[in-house]
């Protein structure tokens, strides 16, 4: 309760439970101790054989309610329930959340804080942690890049090839973890028209494979238009933009015609998450030892 919005409102339940205690005590009392003043005169009867009772509650019924009455005064003092007092034990919810945070911190925070440290190398030689590496990825990546971190649905990169659109250097990975990413390609449906779009997608396909390009191909005449500034003059790409490669033979969107047509014509918008916040040092670390090993 220490919570309450004004000093009011905790001092005005604190008056209702203390009156409402004292009132059951009268009652309570009144009704085994009073003078029982029917006793004096006639009983009250309502129909032939139908008269009220003056037959005491059994005793047993008041030690149960005084026990428990003050059952609820002792728990009142040594708890919180009067309005904002904090009783003398000063438990709250919150508290113990931070005991066993703190006892958490005291009993791994050394062994979480070297991993965080430490070097990727030692810790991919660690089976233990690369274990626990693999839970986090299950937990936070496994859902869009697929539980063996081989990408999935034609939207979700695999991690696990030599192809990194961002860059696969420790630092370029773990800013894209960190920060996140927005991969941005505009559709050129409108600036090409149909034909153009098949010839550039016939064009990109034929540079994927390495075949021969001829100069006067009005797909490449395009691409140098068009493409160049983000993809690279022999397609290589851009890691700065995110630009894939487009002569590796890694298609995150396929490599069907049609597939390359559609990214061409309408334009892809990848978008992976930032998980600075949802992620701690030490995870981090673990993540990108996990993603950089040899298999
Ligand atoms: C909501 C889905 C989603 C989740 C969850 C997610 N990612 Fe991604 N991630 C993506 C998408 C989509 C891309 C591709 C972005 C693009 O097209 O440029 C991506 C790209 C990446 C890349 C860049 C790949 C490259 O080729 O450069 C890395 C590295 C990566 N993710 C790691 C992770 C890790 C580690 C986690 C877990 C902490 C994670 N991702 C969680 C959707 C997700
Ligand atoms: C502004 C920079 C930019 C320009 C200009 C650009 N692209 Fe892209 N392209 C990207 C980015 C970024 C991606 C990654 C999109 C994603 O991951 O969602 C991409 C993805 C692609 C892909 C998908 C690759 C895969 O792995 O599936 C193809 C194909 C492609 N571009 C072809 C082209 C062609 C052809 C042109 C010229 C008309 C072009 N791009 C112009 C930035 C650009």
């Amino acid at each position: 309760m220490a919570d309450m919005p004004t000093d009011f409102w905790g001092g005005w339940i604190a008056v209702i439970t203390v009156v409402s205690l004292a009132a059951l005590c009268w009652f309570v009392f009144s009704i085994y101790f009073a003078a029982n003043g029917q006793d004096e005169g006639e009983a009250q009867v309502w129909d032939e054989t139908l008269g009220e009772g003056s037959n005491p509650a059994p005793m047993w019924w008041f030690w149960l309610i005084l026990s428990l009455m003050v059952f609820s005064v002792i728990y009142l003092i040594l708890y919180p329930g009067l309005g904002s007092y904090s009783g003398v034990l000063k438990w709250s919810q919150g508290g113990r959340l931070d005991e066993s945070f703190a006892s958490y911190r005291e009993q791994f925070g050394e062994v979480r804080q070297s991993i965080a440290k430490a070097t990727l190398e030692s810790l991919q030689e660690d089976p233990a942690i690369m274990a626990s590496a693999r839970r986090v990825f299950d937990r936070k990546c496994g859902i869009c890049h697929g539980s063996d971190a081989r990408g999935q649905a034609s939207r979700f990169p695999d991690l696990m090839d030599e192809a990194w659109q961002w860059g696969g250097d420790v630092a370029q990975i773990e800013k894209t973890i960190r920060s996140g990413r927005q991969a941005v390609m505009v559709g050129w449906q409108a600036v090409l028209g149909d034909d153009g779009v098949k010839q550039l997608a016939r064009y990109v396909r034929e540079l994927g494979q390495g075949g021969q390009t001829k100069d006067d191909d009005p797909g490449k005449t395009s691409y140098q238009q068009f493409c160049v500034a983000c993809h690279g003059v022999t397609g290589e790409g851009n890691i700065m933009l995110g630009a894939p490669s487009l002569v590796d033979d890694v298609w995150l969107y396929g490599d069907s015609a049609e597939d390359i047509e559609q990214t061409i014509a309408l334009g892809r918008n990848g978008f992976m998450p930032a998980f600075n916040d949802r992620l701690d040092d030490t995870q981090v670390r673990m993540l990108l030892a996990w993603l950089t090993r040899i298999q």
